[in-house]
């Protein structure tokens, strides 16, 4: 049996309808659909999926292509929910990026300008400046270079701070240092003020930010957390924030989400938290950058982006 119109299965718990509608005007030629295909429906070679529940997709008949709206895809790979022969494709579009750079860069600058130091004081009335320092004293080093990291440093890099990344290979960005491997991470991390974590949550990057990376900083660094909460060691973290090493954190991510009511980390002092945020998905651009990916795809096109699933990202 011949089926003219190819379909596409909007999985999202979000707002599927919403979607949906996005994908209608762009792709016209398709069927798109927010409920679960059944076998004798025919076909649906595209799965659009942030967090799906288990069986959702290998319950899909005819299934060619995994989109994920997400730029972490590592619950795919765990979950053995997506067949190997499947390809899956993460989520790069420019709002992910601009939105990561916007919080990053926020947390960043409040802390080099010691605006909550400012704003404690102002509650207690009083007036006392900080030695305050220029971009271009400090040092930043960003883990991961990828899409996210590599904006990220080139703004870093704009507003004058020494700027270092650090990546499985090595990427280069420019006005930055780059660093690659395991073997040199001590070096990337060596003395920088602000640390910045943007890896993939992978075997190999699972709890990378451990009590030796926190103590290769420079005395009263300050964290940033972008990415996955399994990049850390938390015990370490609190314990190089509870002995003065480490100034503050910001964390948008956590081993479990939402945070337990009752982890320390809510409480802490020196910890601004926020609930994984940074970078959240815009249906807006995310559907324009999925729909280009068919059409590729259609074309017989190489997809960008695509899994390696040795590597985890
Ligand atoms: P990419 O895959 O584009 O980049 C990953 C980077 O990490 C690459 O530079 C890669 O190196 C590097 N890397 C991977 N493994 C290692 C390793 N073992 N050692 C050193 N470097 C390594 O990912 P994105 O930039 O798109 O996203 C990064 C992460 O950000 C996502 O996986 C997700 O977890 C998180 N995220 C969080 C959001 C939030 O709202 N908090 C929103 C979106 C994403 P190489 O360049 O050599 O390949
Ligand atoms: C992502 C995320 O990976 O939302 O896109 O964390």
């Amino acid at each position: 049996m011949l089926w003219p119109m190819k379909r596409i299965f909007i999985a999202s718990r979000g707002n599927p309808e919403h979607m949906a509608t996005l994908f209608r005007k762009e792709l016209p030629s398709h069927v798109v659909t927010t409920e679960q295909p059944k076998t004798d429906d025919g076909p649906v070679p595209y799965i659009v999926v942030g967090r799906p529940l288990p069986g959702v997709i290998a319950a899909v008949p005819g299934l060619e292509l995994v989109l994920s709206l997400n730029a972490g895809i590592e619950h795919l790979l765990a979950s053995g929910e997506v067949p190997g022969h499947l390809p899956i494709v993460r989520l790069v579009d420019d709002g992910l990026a601009e939105g990561m750079c916007e919080w990053v860069l926020a947390q960043a600058l409040a802390w080099h300008r010691n605006l909550l130091v400012y704003k404690d004081l102002q509650a207690r009335g009083e007036w006392a400046p900080c030695a305050e320092k220029l971009a271009r004293e400090r040092t930043v080093t960003i883990l991961g270079a990828g899409a996210l990291g590599s904006e990220v440093a080139r703004h870093f890099v704009r507003f004058g701070f020494k700027t270092r990344s650090w990546s499985r290979s090595g990427r280069a960005i420019e006005g930055a240092r780059s660093f690659a491997g395991r073997d040199k991470l001590m070096d990337a991390v060596s003395g920088a003020d602000i640390l910045v974590n943007l890896l993939p949550m992978t075997a190999e990057t699972a709890d990378v930010v451990d009590a030796k990376v926190l103590a290769a900083l420079a005395k009263g660094a300050f964290f940033i957390n972008g990415a996955r909460g399994g990049h850390v060691v938390d015990a370490d973290l609190i314990g190089a924030l509870d002995g003065g090493h480490i100034s503050g954190a910001a964390l948008d991510v956590f081993r479990i989400e939402p945070l337990p009511a009752e982890d320390t980390l809510w409480r802490h002092p020196k910890v601004l938290l926020s609930p994984h945020v940074a970078a959240p998905t815009h249906a807006d651009a995310a559907v324009k950058e999925m729909a280009e990916n068919i059409r590729r795809f259609e074309r017989g096109e190489k997809l960008p982006h695509i899994v390696d699933r040795t590597l985890g990202y």
